[in-house]
């Protein structure tokens, strides 16, 4: 957005400690005299209030969410306050100020849920959702048109099947395998724990889906769109092609819980199965039609999978070759992961 002139302002959840080492690179940067942040919460509507009747936007990008699946099977309540209630805040609030803005929602492919015979997802496709952050998009996603229809808002969806980059957050399972994988070769970490490795996504290239988010919004007409690249693979098949590219020699042995991902070069275990990375529910296959965005928007991606794995790989080894460097306490402050 900074790139294509914007002025940007980005909506800050106070923390005890630091959480913006993703954004960091933007503040105090003359390059970047366009980006300020401030202080609000979706759970709080006077402030969204006191920031739109200030700051008038011409676009509203609601990015903002507890975004883990997982995690909300434990705050459930929150998860859906956030990602839920907190869509219906920003409408409303843009509603009253009769604010003429376009509104983005970042719809997700989670919204889908336990799929039944389709096998590929697109704008027809129900919702089947397994999880209260599934169920809370869906509200949110409802909402947006209802809004649309009832105020004549402009107000889009975005259906986005998982997007992914160096800059996830390292508890997703892309990330903990690039990162994890990356420390185990390094001898870093002894084993990369995970959970169900047989569930498949649809995963693209965060990059390429942001300019996709930007040409949603900049359609003559508010509308609902899925933007996905038509390829699922399993979380198996991702960590074989990051192990692929570290040059580990991984065999798989044994069978559910007990399966082990071997280095072969040095018979070493190197993958563990963890239960508690297993869900209450899943989502077992998502794979995302995005004909529509493609030939209304012209959108298309253009980093397949395995562009996808090397880009992550390559920062996250970088990343651990820095910690072994300065060692695990000063990289944690340095780097700030
Ligand atoms: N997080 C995690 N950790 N997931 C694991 C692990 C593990 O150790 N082991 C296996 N998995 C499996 C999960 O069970 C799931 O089937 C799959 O890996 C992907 O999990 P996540 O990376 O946590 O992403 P997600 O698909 O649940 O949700 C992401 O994508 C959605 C779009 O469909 C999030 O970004 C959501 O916010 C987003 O809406």
């Amino acid at each position: 957005m900074l790139k294509k002139g914007y002025l940007v302002y980005g909506l800050q959840r106070r923390a005890s400690t630091p959480n913006t080492y993703r954004i960091d690179h933007l503040y105090d940067n003359p390059k970047f005299p366009n980006f300020v942040t401030i202080y609000g919460d979706l759970s709080e509507s006077s402030s969204l209030l006191n920031i739109l009747s200030q700051i008038k936007p011409d676009e509203i990008y609601n990015l903002g969410a507890q975004s883990h699946v997982q995690v909300s099977f434990d705050v459930p309540e929150y998860t859906a306050n956030v990602t839920g209630l907190g869509a219906l805040r920003l409408l409303d609030v843009v509603r009253h100020l009769k604010l003429p803005v376009r509104y983005y929602q970042a719809s997700s492919s989670e919204m889908f849920g336990k799929v039944s015979n389709e096998k590929y997802q697109n704008e027809n496709t129900p919702f089947n959702p397994q999880s209260p952050y599934g169920l809370s998009k869906v509200f949110a996603y409802h909402l947006t048109k209802i809004y649309r229809d009832s105020y004549h808002i402009f107000a889009s969806n975005g259906i986005l099947f998982n997007h992914e980059s160096p800059r996830r957050g390292i508890t997703f399972v892309t990330r903990k395998i690039t990162m994890g994988l990356s420390r185990v070769k390094l001898g870093l970490q002894g084993t990369l724990k995970l959970g169900n490795l047989s569930s498949q996504r649809d995963w693209g290239y965060a990059k390429d889906y942001v300019e996709g988010i930007w040409k949603i919004i900049q359609y003559k007409t508010p509308e609902d769109f899925v933007l996905a690249t038509g390829e699922t693979h399993t979380v198996r098949q991702f960590v074989e092609e990051a192990a692929g590219l570290l040059k580990f020699n991984l065999v798989w042995k044994g069978k559910g819980g007990k399966e082990v991902g071997i280095d072969k070069k040095r018979n070493k275990t190197i993958i563990e199965i963890d239960p508690s990375y297993f869900r209450l529910k899943e989502v077992d296959y998502l794979l995302g039609d995005a004909s529509k965005a493609k030939k209304l928007l012209n959108w298309k991606p253009k980093v397949n999978f395995r562009k996808l794995v090397e880009i992550m790989l390559r920062n996250d080894f970088d990343l651990a070759k820095k910690e072994l460097k300065l060692g695990r306490k000063v990289f944690v402050k340095k780097i700030n992961i």
